[in-house]
């Protein structure tokens, strides 16, 4: 499974730094939406669920979080530490986010606006959705 964390150009001076992010640019998709997970209580875990459409760039903005990416077939754990780095979630891709740091502020960026019908909140179904999408893929 191929892993795409960003690492954002960081504008630092004796003030401090900065990050600036564009759509199309720093973003491979349009921005539509923007929401992000705070005062995440010690041991939660959140999300459970892939997407049909949507594509998002997660970014811990302060503290620190744990990602597990699951692709139907393989699954890996990514930690989300630098408010620099952004790790991009693909549709289809199952996702839980867990380990949050106290003070941890997940920003997510998403290229769809929220949608229910968007979610595969099954993990079964989506187990099923992989498997049709690789037979077909055979033939
Ligand atoms: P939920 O899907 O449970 O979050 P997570 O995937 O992190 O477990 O979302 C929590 C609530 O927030 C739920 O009532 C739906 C709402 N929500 C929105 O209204 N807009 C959004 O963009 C998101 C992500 C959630």
């Amino acid at each position: 499974m191929q892993i795409v964390k960003y690492v954002f150009q960081q504008h630092g001076d004796e003030r401090g730094r900065l990050v600036a992010l564009e759509e199309m640019k720093d973003i491979p998709f349009e921005i539509k939406r923007v929401y992000y997970l705070y005062e995440t209580k010690e041991r939660v875990h959140r999300g459970f669920h892939a997407h049909r459409n949507l594509e998002q760039i997660l970014i811990c903005i302060h503290g620190s979080c744990d990602v597990l990416l699951d692709n139907g077939t393989e699954k890996k754990v990514i930690s989300l530490e630098k408010p620099y780095e952004g790790l991009f979630v693909p549709n289809y891709m199952w996702h839980e986010m867990y380990n949050f740091s106290s003070d941890a502020v997940l920003m997510v960026l998403a290229s769809e606006y929220y949608k229910e019908e968007d979610y595969i909140r099954d993990y079964e179904v989506f187990l099923k959705m992989c498997k049709k999408d690789e037979d077909d893929d055979t033939v």
